[in-house]
């Protein structure tokens, strides 16, 4: 993996092609052929791709976006950074996607935007989302930050995620199913209109040098980062199978009643792998104990940041606060041996 990285920079450090070169069109065109999107644009970073596909919609100031109130706060960030006003509904009992009946209550006429996020991998059903959409004028935009190359079970003819809304967004952080060795973004979108605007807004709105027509942003992929991830997804389906095979074997493995399995969709791709317990600091201390890693995504909601806590202080959201509670993420690394997992596996089910 790393040498022929190596080479290409070395290479790129004699050519001085750091920023959108040639590199970063082999990126775009690669990516867009692994959604079955029609175009592409890469940009800084995950939470900037999701600023400027808001912003590229052209929206009024404080146009309802709808989010889940399980996720990164990228999501709820962008929604701010564009002017627009972040709207919350639950995720399901069991399932760590939005909740389609508490999203059909959280629509009203100032609802512009709907987005959801396909955590952990799991992708979000957005064909029943079209249908609860159904002719109103509500964007579809996905957060796929954590679900590269996962296919949307939802569609009809099975695409992957990245080509099934009106636009998507991806983010290239390190620990990603994708990951650059730095920060990166892309979105995907079908739409030639967005497409262009979003051309230009990632570039200072402009794409011909001097020539600036919009109010852009600075968020452009670098030369260093295209070079990484023109590698790394060779192996991401790969990667993604590995993954798929861990969840597995814990799926058929972990029998202890004290923990509780979350349901996935079908072809998740496992960014996370959650399970949740009601003795969260018992398991804790025995995970520590045997030198098992865990995290947790996230140990809150977004209405339990602090700095939301004033501007959602009369909502609640009961599954999204128990995944805050009662979750733990076990280890997913693709290249977990089976020693390893049974190991995990052993200690998960003496507890
Ligand atoms: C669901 C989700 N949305 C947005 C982001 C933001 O991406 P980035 O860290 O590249 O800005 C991330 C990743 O950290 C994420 O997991």
């Amino acid at each position: 993996m790393h040498k022929p990285i190596i080479k290409k920079i070395a290479y790129l450090l004699k050519k001085g092609d750091f920023i959108l070169g040639k590199e970063v069109e082999i990126f775009e065109k690669k990516f867009s052929n692994l959604c079955g999107a029609k175009y592409a644009v890469s940009c800084a970073n995950g939470t900037d791709a999701l600023t400027l596909a808001l912003k590229s919609l052209n929206l009024a100031q404080n146009s309802e976006v709808i989010i889940p109130a399980m996720t990164f706060c990228s999501t709820a960030f962008s929604v701010i950074e564009a002017n627009l006003k972040p709207i919350l509904a639950d995720t399901g009992s069991l399932s760590p996607t939005i909740c389609l009946q508490d999203l059909k209550k959280k629509i009203n006429k100032e609802t512009k935007v709907i987005l959801p996020v396909h955590l952990y991998g799991s992708v979000a059903n957005l064909n029943e989302i079209k249908k609860i959409i159904n002719k109103r004028k509500i964007h579809l935009i996905d957060d796929c930050s954590q679900a590269h190359g996962a296919y949307d079970d939802s569609h009809i003819n099975k695409r992957k995620i990245g080509s099934t809304t009106d636009i998507s967004c991806f983010s290239f952080y390190p620990g990603k199913n994708l990951g650059a060795y730095g920060d990166a973004g892309i979105i995907t979108t079908n739409n030639f209109n967005f497409f262009k605007k979003l051309r230009k807004l990632r570039n200072l709105g402009s794409e011909k040098k001097f020539v600036h027509e919009l109010v852009g942003m600075n968020s452009r992929l670098d030369s260093m980062q295209a070079i990484i991830l023109n590698e790394k997804i060779k192996k991401l389906p790969k990667y993604n199978y590995k993954r798929q095979k861990i969840a597995n074997f814990y799926n058929a493995n972990i029998t202890n009643p004290k923990i509780t399995k979350l349901k996935y969709s079908k072809s998740c791709v496992f960014h996370q792998y959650v399970i949740l317990t009601n003795n969260r600091i018992k398991l804790i201390k025995l995970l520590n104990n045997k030198k098992i890693p865990y995290s947790f995504h996230y140990p809150y909601a977004i209405h339990q940041l602090k700095v939301f806590r004033k501007s959602f202080r009369n909502e609640s959201f009961k599954n999204a606060e128990k995944l805050a509670k009662k979750s733990i993420s076990l280890p997913i690394d693709p290249n977990l041996s089976k020693k390893e997992l049974n190991y995990i596996v052993k200690t998960l089910n003496e507890f």
